[in-house]
């Protein structure tokens, strides 16, 4: 069974990227899986090269620090030319309606003057690198399982069509931590490019920044601690954090508290003994760049290998190459 998936290097990991993905990849990793920086996935909006770079490599010290194998990870680019060539044979077995309908795609072009062909293409990218390896399972956030349903529906559609060459993979979400709100916007995502900061927890921020963050979380004025995500996201939102911290459920954890002030002092806490470790072994892997190389070499030597036969039975069946 190979589970597979990645993170986008668009700026630094946060808060919700290690609830609802990073650490269960560190947890739940078995030896046939991969975990990667989809570092071809940041050029879809303007971006800064050299900036890409340093983001590709703080977010593999990470993906290392949260606990990931070694043997499990690579970088995405190593690929770029397999990915390049299933890219195109995928885009040709998906309709433009599929891919315009994509919620991510809406939400990022909407309002901006010039939207690049990759923002609506991304999806298929990312299905080409979920089909490539043959993955069984995704494990990702509430957001990206729309895009795992198109792999879906690409690897049955090029099956069906072309002859059996690709896993029907599907998307794995957790119970808690699928997704986390940003915390002083409750109304929408933790999200690692999300302009103003100030809601967002990276996992390489200092604990007293992590405790000013989740101090000023956003909550109400009902002043009663209730799991109730539509009528009060802010104070739901710091009870999935605490619980997806703790492996407990949101509805237990408020049981315990009455005010707003104690839950935000144990969401904190909490969230400082989750992201610390994590934090300090980043730091020294990144010290390291000799070895963090290295890793990385041996992460892309092993991906293109496991990728090359099923590449060139695609192209194969697909009368191509
Ligand atoms: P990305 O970098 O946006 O997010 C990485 C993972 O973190 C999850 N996530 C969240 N989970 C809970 N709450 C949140 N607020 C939150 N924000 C993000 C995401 O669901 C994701 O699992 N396109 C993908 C990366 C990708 C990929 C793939 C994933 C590229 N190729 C193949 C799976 C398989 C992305 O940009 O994720």
């Amino acid at each position: 069974m190979t589970r597979l998936s990645a993170i986008t290097p668009s700026d630094r990991a946060q808060l919700g990227n290690h609830l609802g993905a990073t650490r269960r990849w560190a947890r739940e990793g078995s030896p046939d899986d991969l975990y990667f920086v989809s570092d071809l996935h940041a050029m879809t909006v303007a971006y800064n090269p050299v900036r890409l770079r340093a983001r590709t490599n703080e977010m593999l010290a990470v993906l290392l620090a949260t606990g990931i194998a070694p043997e499990a990870v690579f970088v995405q680019s190593a690929l770029v030319r397999e990915l390049g060539a299933l890219t195109w044979v995928l885009e040709c077995t998906c309709s433009f309606g599929e891919a315009s309908r994509m919620t991510q795609f809406k939400q990022k072009a909407d309002g901006q003057s010039v939207v690049r062909l990759g923002l609506l293409t991304y999806p298929v990218l990312m299905a080409a690198d979920i089909l490539l390896q043959g993955a069984d399972e995704v494990p990702v956030g509430d957001d990206q399982a729309q895009h795992v349903e198109l792999a879906r529906d690409l690897a049955r559609r090029f099956n069906t069509t072309h002859g059996e060459v690709f896993t029907v993979p599907r998307a794995v979400t957790p119970a808690t931590g699928a997704r986390i709100r940003d915390l002083a916007d409750p109304t929408r995502k933790m999200s690692k490019s999300n302009p103003d900061a100030a809601g967002t927890v990276f996992v390489l921020d200092e604990p007293d920044l992590i405790v000013r963050k989740v101090r000023r979380a956003q909550t109400d004025n009902l002043a009663r601690v209730r799991y109730a995500p539509d009528e009060q996201p802010g104070v739901s939102n710091l009870l999935e954090v605490l619980a997806a911290c703790r492996g407990t459920s949101p509805r237990a954890e408020a049981e315990s508290f009455t005010a707003y002030g104690p839950l935000k002092d144990a969401v904190a806490e909490a969230v400082v003994e989750e992201l610390a470790p994590v934090r300090t072994r980043a730091r020294e892997i990144l010290t390291d760049p000799a070895e963090l190389d290295a890793v990385r070499k041996a992460g892309a030597d092993r991906a293109a290998e496991r990728a090359a036969h099923r590449l060139a039975s695609a192209l194969r069946v697909a009368g191509i190459g």
